[in-house]
């Protein structure tokens, strides 16, 4: 491998939200990445940092062209740069979306489990979260379609909020698949903000599919919410956009942005997605490979150990959704065991919603040392709760 996958760097100290745990303690929570960025996008702050002014900043002509460029030729999405609107993060713009395109009282249809900080932006802004679980069946999920066309006919559904890839079961969704989703939104009046983070990361050979590339119908009700933060692990850097086809959804989002004030970019911001977009693509690839080995090493290394213990299959981001029903349904105890044993920390999956009890959350995202550390804890941790309940 031609870039840096192993080695460990301290974070504490950095005030990393991730690494503000307890001495000894290993956090494989929120999704933030151990390992060292693209060297291209340092390459590229370094050289801005070294001009020594920091004046406010618009976004470049260029950070059109590199974000048009990637999604066409990574993924044949075709936008045109008008469509793009610069944001300072996806969570603001899901926010944005909430206040600008439903009132308050209405509700928000998300499939469950689900990204935790849906919730938090439909209840910050009195709206209220509307459940479809996946259904989850044989070690994967799928959509309950059922359930799904009852959620988005209720009149009170406005705004349908999508984490295409969805985290956590970490699933790609097929094209049919959203097609289905734009044509019903479509037919009922529903929005569709498309959060699509998580877009990058997919095992080597499976790509996915741009909830605005599918159909007419999707770029009718379609946001889509993207950055390179996730791939490239620098979301502290604050920089994302939003972007729609539809010239009304994009004025509205546009306007919600700048009224909110999430629509200027800090200094390095448009630097680092340009150079990401321009130049990352080495890196990424070399990522995503050891993003499937870690993972593939939890897979066997649960069965081998741990052989009640399950891992639904999920092609997209580095989170492993592990199935711990059979050793706990409270899997909230059970992480609190883990880590008061063994100083392991990994997110208890109720908090993702209806679907999620039973489960628990696992950021694979790191040099090996630590991901060999925390299934060591993992093993120990479930180990002690299994003697204990005995
Ligand atoms: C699905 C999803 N959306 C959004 C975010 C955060 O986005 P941002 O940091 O750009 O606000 C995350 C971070 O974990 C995520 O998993």
């Amino acid at each position: 491998m031609k870039y840096d996958f192993d080695t460990v760097t301290d974070r504490r100290g950095t005030s990393s939200s991730k690494w503000d745990v307890a001495e000894g303690e290993l956090p494989m929570t929120i999704a933030d990445m151990d390992f060292k960025t693209c060297p291209e996008i340092v390459a590229a702050l370094r050289e801005r940092l070294d001009k020594g002014i920091f004046g406010y900043t618009d976004v470049p002509e260029r950070w059109r062209d590199a974000a048009v460029s990637w999604w066409d030729r990574r993924y044949g999405l075709k936008m045109e740069k008008e469509w793009l609107v610069f944001s300072t993060g996806v969570v603001p713009t899901i926010s944005c979306a909430v206040r600008k395109l439903t009132t308050p009282g209405e509700k928000v249809m998300v499939m469950t489990p689900v990204y935790n900080i849906f919730f938090n932006s439909i209840l910050n802004n009195g709206r209220s979260p509307l459940a479809c679980p996946l259904s989850y069946f044989s070690g994967g999920y799928g959509i309950d379609w059922t359930r799904a066309e009852e959620c988005l006919s209720d009149p009170q559904v406005s705004l349908m909020i999508l984490c295409n890839p969805h985290n956590p079961v970490g699933r790609v969704w097929e094209r049919e698949e959203l097609q289905r989703i734009a044509e019903l939104c479509l037919k009922y009046g529903v929005a569709v903000l498309s959060d699509e983070i998580h877009c990058d990361l997919t095992d080597p050979g499976v790509k996915y599919t741009p909830f605005l590339s599918v159909s007419e119908e999707s770029r009718k009700v379609g946001i889509m919410a993207a950055a390179p933060t996730k791939t490239f692990g620098i979301p502290g850097l604050q920089t994302s956009f939003a972007a729609a086809a539809d010239p009304v959804l994009r004025h509205r989002i546009w306007r919600q942005l700048n009224t909110d004030e999430c629509g200027e970019p800090g200094v390095f911001a448009a630097e680092a997605a340009v150079a990401a977009w321009e130049k990352g693509e080495g890196w990424l690839e070399e990522a995503r490979q050891r993003l499937q080995r870690n993972k593939a090493r939890v897979r066997s290394f649960v069965e081998e150990r741990l052989g009640d213990i399950r891992v639904p299959y999920g092609p997209a981001t580095y989170l492993l959704w592990l199935d711990v029903s059979a050793v706990s349904p409270d899997e909230r105890r059970l992480a609190a065991f883990i880590r008061r044993e063994t100083g392991l920390c990994l997110t208890p999956g109720r908090v993702y919603g209806q679907g999620g009890e039973g489960f628990l959350r696992m950021n694979t995202a790191c040099p090996e040392k630590l991901l060999e550390d925390g299934l060591g804890r993992f093993e120990k941790g479930v180990r002690a709760f299994r003697a204990r309940k005995e």
